[in-house]
């Protein structure tokens, strides 16, 4: 139908016959000669209509914004003053000789032809316009090619690319489930995958050695900016390798990534231990492009009379931190009442700081609410401890550890960003050496990761102190984001049940959801590992932006829904009962 994208002729086109094909862009009139802005998703082209075209020029006057034409013609150059350098097809344009137009269309509900700030919601529930916008339609592209990047990767790199089922049995992976009723065996039901876990694990028993997938995963969980329900992985396993490999593979795979799209050249991931990352960052997703780390303080404060502090500096499952912000002196009290809402929206129970102005002058030097119930000795070892300088402000969490940790490493990202203080563009970590498990609120052991994951240690040895056993796992973190995890896994029946022991899952039950796994585990099974990655976050990241859903054609809001297909919706009462299925819901 067309020659040529509009996006893409330029002056070595000249006085060539094409033929373009899209969308009006825009029309403007100027005194008999009507000039259109043509786009497809290469660019935008002008085209010129003259009056004595008299065919033409009539159908150019009924064009409105967003119609889809066909326009064949001649290249020109565009007359001197009127010529674009900004645009690839800035010193062209297209003297039109015959437009047809392939379809009307509505005033559209926003603007394409100015960009506008669009409420997101309107965005979502007019997608097909909003794709139409260069910054998605070339997002929606970049994913495809950093797509199409990986599979080569790891083409040349041996591994097999399996599709595994989606209608399939529970894989746990710390969320809720999608389930699916059965018609035909009604009372049964599929879950969605949460990952494809199991099965790469039951392809590397099956002898296939390295797989691949870029897998859509399912996970009922509460929504933020960086996840979806539906989500995908670049989901990775291999067999006869180690932690290192697995690590290299991921590593050189982010690094072609952002070579590829950003031009950027990174080096060698720097590897934290988790406890190391807790306990400098409180998480274990630390943005490294913001130079803030905490400083444990409990030691200092365990004497004062200042119970705030004092009283967790003694508790075993609290700390005290301190945060040094640099040159930070220059915060106001409103804005440091905002970053106590702040922190106290995520549990703290409130954010002492002291404000230094001359830390040789502990006496008069220092503001902040606390000073008066801590002793000089005190003062002076922080002064110390934390090389303050003048004009720095220190911030202090006390309580809970999970508190602490949360409130404090939220506090240190959004510092960071309010104060703009990145000091690169990329920052990439390796996080390893993760605890197999920990103690939810009802004191019941988790895994940190998956249940399949293999402990550094001897089973007798995770028998007795699972609480302090480390895990063969490993996480990637880009610029405070997780875009990746994974780990070396169980691959003997026994230690598997033990791991099922450890997290009270009975050996009936072990039997009965995992019976398969543990049937093969028993029938020859090689080493194996691997990891994946989640590939809307690696996108957003790439293509500069902080909203998952602006990577994902299709994507659902933070209450789950499509605002385009009004998905969920509800069924007929005649599948609900070929389902056998009563809902108990009541509407409000
Ligand atoms: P994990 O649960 O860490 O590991 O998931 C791997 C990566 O997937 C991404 N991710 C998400 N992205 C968007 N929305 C979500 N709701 C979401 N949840 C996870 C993250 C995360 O790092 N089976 C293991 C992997 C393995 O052990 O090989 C797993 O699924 O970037
Ligand atoms: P209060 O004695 O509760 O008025 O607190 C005195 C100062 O300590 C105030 O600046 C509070 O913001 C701060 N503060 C109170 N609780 C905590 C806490 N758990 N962590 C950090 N600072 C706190």
């Amino acid at each position: 139908m067309r020659s040529h994208y509009c996006g893409e002729i330029t002056s070595k086109h000249l006085d060539k016959d094409i033929i373009i094909c899209g969308w009006i862009h825009k029309r403007r009139d100027h005194g008999g000669v009507i000039f259109l802005d043509v786009r497809d998703i290469k660019g935008v082209c002008q085209a010129v209509i003259n009056p004595d075209n008299l065919k033409s020029f009539e159908i150019a006057e009924t064009l409105r914004n967003e119609y889809v034409v066909k326009i064949s013609g001649k290249v020109k150059s565009r007359l001197e003053g009127t010529i674009n350098k900004n645009m690839t097809t800035g010193e062209i344009e297209l003297v039109a000789e015959e437009i047809v137009i392939l379809s009307k269309a509505v005033t559209p509900v926003f603007p394409l032809d100015d960009y506008q700030d669009v409420n997101e919601d309107v965005r979502l529930k007019n997608r097909v316009l909003d794709l139409r916008r260069p910054e998605m339609n070339q997002r929606i592209v970049t994913r495809s090619k950093i797509s199409s990047t990986i599979r080569n990767y790891l083409d040349d790199n041996d591994f097999h690319e399996i599709e595994t089922p989606i209608l399939t049995r529970a894989t746990p992976e710390g969320a809720r489930d999608f389930i699916l009723p059965s018609r035909v065996q009604s009372g049964k039901f599929f879950a969605l995958p949460q990952s494809p876990q199991l099965f790469k694990q039951l392809l590397m028993m099956g002898g296939l050695d390295k797989y691949y997938q870029i897998a859509r995963c399912f996970r009922d969980e509460d929504l933020r900016a960086d996840r979806q329900p539906e989500f995908t992985q670049i989901d990775i396993e291999a067999s006869f390798i180690d932690q290192e490999y697995i690590m290299e593979i991921g590593e050189n795979m982010i690094k072609e990534l952002v070579h590829k799209f950003c031009g950027d050249s990174l080096d060698s991931f720097p590897v934290l231990n988790w406890h190391d990352s807790i306990r400098d960052y409180g998480c274990d997703k630390p943005d490294l492009r913001i130079p803030l780390k905490l400083v444990e303080i409990s030691e200092l404060v365990k004497d004062e009379e200042f119970k705030v502090f004092a009283e967790p500096a003694k508790d075993n499952n609290s700390r005290v931190v301190a945060l040094k912000i640099p040159g930070g002196n220059s915060l106001s009290r409103g804005q440091i009442d905002e970053y106590t809402k702040f922190v106290s929206k995520l549990g703290a129970k409130g954010l002492a700081y002291i404000k230094v102005n001359n830390k040789n002058d502990i006496e008069n030097g220092l503001q902040s609410p606390i000073l008066k119930f801590l002793n000089k000795e005190t003062i002076n070892s922080l002064v110390a401890e934390l090389d303050l300088n003048n004009d720095d402000l220190l911030f202090f969490g006390a309580g809970k550890a999970s508190i602490v940790n949360l409130s404090m490493s939220s506090l240190i990202k959004k510092i960071g960003d309010d104060l703009n203080l990145y000091s690169s563009k990329w920052a990439p970590c390796w996080v390893i050496n993760f605890p197999m498990f920990e103690r939810n609120n009802d004191g019941n052991l988790t895994s940190l990761h998956h249940p399949f994951t293999l402990p550094k240690c001897t089973s007798e040895e995770l028998e007795g102190s699972a609480d302090t056993a480390l895990a063969h796992a490993y996480d990637i973190v880009l610029n405070g984001y997780e875009i990746g995890g994974g780990s070396l896994r169980v691959f003997d029946a026994d230690m598997q049940k033990i791991i099922f022991n450890i997290l009270n899952i009975s050996e009936e039950e072990a039997d009965s959801k995992f019976g398969f796994l543990l049937k093969a585990l028993s029938s020859g099974c090689p080493p194996h590992g691997g990891i994946a990655f989640g590939l809307d976050r690696i996108v957003m990241l790439i293509t500069d932006t902080t909203n998952i859903r602006d990577v994902i054609a299709f994507p659902k809001t933070q209450s789950a829904t499509c605002l385009l297909t009004d998905a969920p919706s509800k069924v007929d009462d005649s599948q609900l009962e070929e389902l056998k299925i009563i809902s108990t819901h009541k509407e409000d």
